[in-house]
């Protein structure tokens, strides 16, 4: 952990109360000048740190930035998603970076995030809109043991896990699309992106590219996509307090999921994912490029994909595709 991590560790570890400078340095093993140095690095980022000669510091307001060691500060030590963090305050695309990371061989947790991207991208070549500070931008780098066919599973366990954060942090009714929208009230709030690099038999490493409309007002949205997309902000009334709060939530949440994933129970969380898919048991269309598959949603195969009932009674497994449901 580095230093800043440390540091806010420790306030936080106190609930609101002081720590003395010199219990700072001796943990840290630097000097209380040193530790003062890091202390008004801090403030410049926003963070309110009050200093008394006779109690020391306490952190009195946590500001609503990403800041990595911040983020890592939050996390549990031994969890494998979130282990590196870094954060940029402009990216083309999350995924671009994590690509590269995982191109130069980085192990598998490495997490990015950015406040803002230009040139974000969504699944079937669309466009993301990133605007700055007001969602949570990111993409982990994971190398699961999986076949390139089963990698629809790591899909559904991202899924279900964001969709446990977003409900428990915000309390929202939130429900997934398949294969992984998050949708409010019928509107998308969040949504994944997974991207492979794999070889005949074995997966090399997955891209998980998440984005979450945290912040956003509705003139955030280009008229066309206000019928569409929400955000928190505008599906509870009001702004939602600490993005990073909500983002350590979410790499919690996945990482109980890829342990599942890893555990090899699939079919308990393809169980959870079921329950909370607003697509099982409707009348759906399929578009799979120039094919369309007509039918009703039925269930999760075990690799992950979902099994539609077609109109002439066949069973179909759906592993992309754009869905819309039939009324
Ligand atoms: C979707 O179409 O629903 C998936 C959207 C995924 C967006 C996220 S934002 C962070 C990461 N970087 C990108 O360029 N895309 C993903």
């Amino acid at each position: 952990m580095t230093l800043d991590a440390q540091i806010l560790s420790s306030l936080r570890e106190t609930d609101g109360g002081p720590v003395s400078g010199t219990d700072l340095s001796q943990k840290l093993g630097i000097s209380r000048t040193a530790v003062w140095a890091r202390i008004e690095e801090l403030r410049g980022l926003g963070y309110e740190i009050s200093a008394s000669p006779h109690q020391g510091y306490r952190l009195m307001n946590v500001p609503d930035v990403l800041h990595a060691d911040d983020l890592l500060a939050r996390l549990p030590r031994k969890q494998i998603i979130g282990r590196d963090i870094h954060v940029f305050q402009e990216t083309t695309s999350t995924s671009d970076v994590v690509e590269r990371l995982a191109r130069d061989g980085v192990k598998e947790g490495v997490v990015v995030f950015a406040e803002s991207q230009t040139k974000g991208r969504g699944r079937l070549g669309r466009k993301w809109l990133s605007p700055a500070r007001k969602g949570l931008w990111f993409s982990i780098l994971l190398r699961p043991r999986l076949r390139p066919q089963d990698a629809t599973q790591l899909t559904v366990a991202s899924g279900i896990a964001l969709l446990r954060a977003i409900r428990g942090h915000t309390g929202v009714e939130a429900v997934i699309k398949w294969p992984n929208d998050i949708l409010v009230g019928g509107r998308k709030v969040a949504g994944i992106l997974t991207e492979l690099s794999a070889e005949l038999d074995q997966v090399k490493y997955v891209i998980l590219g998440i984005g979450v409309d945290v912040n956003l007002n509705a003139s955030d949205f280009a008229p066309e996509l206000r019928k569409i997309a929400t955000s928190l902000k505008i599906e509870t009334g009001k702004p939602i307090a600490s993005r990073a709060e909500l983002a350590v939530r979410i790499l919690c949440e996945l990482e109980h999921d890829y342990a599942r994933l890893r555990a090899g129970n699939f079919l308990e969380v393809a169980d959870e994912w079921e329950k909370n898919c607003a697509t099982i048991g409707q009348r759906i269309v399929v578009q799979l490029g120039r094919r369309s598959v007509r039918g009703t949603a039925e269930s999760l195969g075990e690799d992950g994909t979902l099994l539609v009932r077609s109109e002439h009674g066949h069973l179909e497994k759906i592993a992309g595709g754009e869905i819309s449901v039939e009324s």
